[in-house]
C-alpha cells in the first residue's frame, strides 16, 4: 500500500479512538452495516432471518464481528509492512473468493466502517477512505 506517512497517522489516531474491544466495535459494525442493507444478511446463513434487535446480542455476529475487526486492526497496524500485508490479504481474497464475495461487494462495507470511525471521534474520513481503497485494490489484483 502506498500511502503517505500522514494519511496512515490520521487513520491510526482515528482507529485508537476506536478502543481495544474489538468484539464491540464489530458488532456495532456489522448492524450499522445490515441496518443500512439488509439483504447483506443473505451471505451468512447464521444469520439470516434474524431481527436486528436479535441480531445485537447473537453469538455468531460477535464470533464473525470479531474476526473481521480483528483482521482490520492487522491491517491497520500493517499497513507500512508490505510484506505482512501481502500475505493477509492473499488468505483474505482467498476466503472471499470462496464465498463469492467480489472486491465491489467487499466495498460495500467500507460507509459503514466510516460510520463507526466518525461515531467514536474519528476525524480523518479522507484518510479512511485512501487506506479502504488501497486495501481493496490489493485484494483485487489478488482476488
Ligand atoms: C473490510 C472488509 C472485510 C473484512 C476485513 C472481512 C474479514 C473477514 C474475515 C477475517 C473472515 C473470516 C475468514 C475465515 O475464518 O474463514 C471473513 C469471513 C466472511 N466474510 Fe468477510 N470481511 C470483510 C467484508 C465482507 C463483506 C462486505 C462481506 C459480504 C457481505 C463478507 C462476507 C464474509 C462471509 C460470508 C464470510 C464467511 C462467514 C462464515 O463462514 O461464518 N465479508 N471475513
Amino acid at each position: 500500500m502506498s500511502l503517505s506517512a500522514g494519511c496512515l497517522e490520521g487513520v491510526r489516531a482515528d482507529w485508537g479512538g476506536c478502543g481495544t474491544d474489538l468484539g464491540a466495535i464489530g458488532v456495532e459494525l456489522f448492524i450499522t452495516m445490515f441496518q443500512r442493507q439488509d439483504n447483506l444478511l443473505t451471505y451468512f446463513p447464521k444469520l439470516a432471518g434474524k431481527s436486528i434487535d436479535v441480531l445485537r446480542t447473537d453469538a455468531n455476529l460477535k464470533e464473525h464481528a470479531t474476526k473481521v475487526v480483528s483482521l482490520l486492526n492487522v491491517l491497520v497496524k500493517n499497513a507500512d509492512n508490505e510484506a505482512e500485508l501481502k500475505s493477509q490479504v492473499e488468505k483474505f481474497a482467498k476466503q472471499h473468493r470462496a464465498r463469492k464475495v467480489d472486491p465491489d461487494m467487499v466495498e460495500t462495507i467500507f460507509p459503514d466502517i466510516i460510520t463507526v470511525v466518525k461515531a467514536h471521534g474519528g476525524t480523518h474520513e479522507d484518510e479512511w477512505k485512501q487506506f479502504l481503497k488501497a486495501f481493496n485494490d490489493l485484494n483485487r489484483s489478488m482476488y
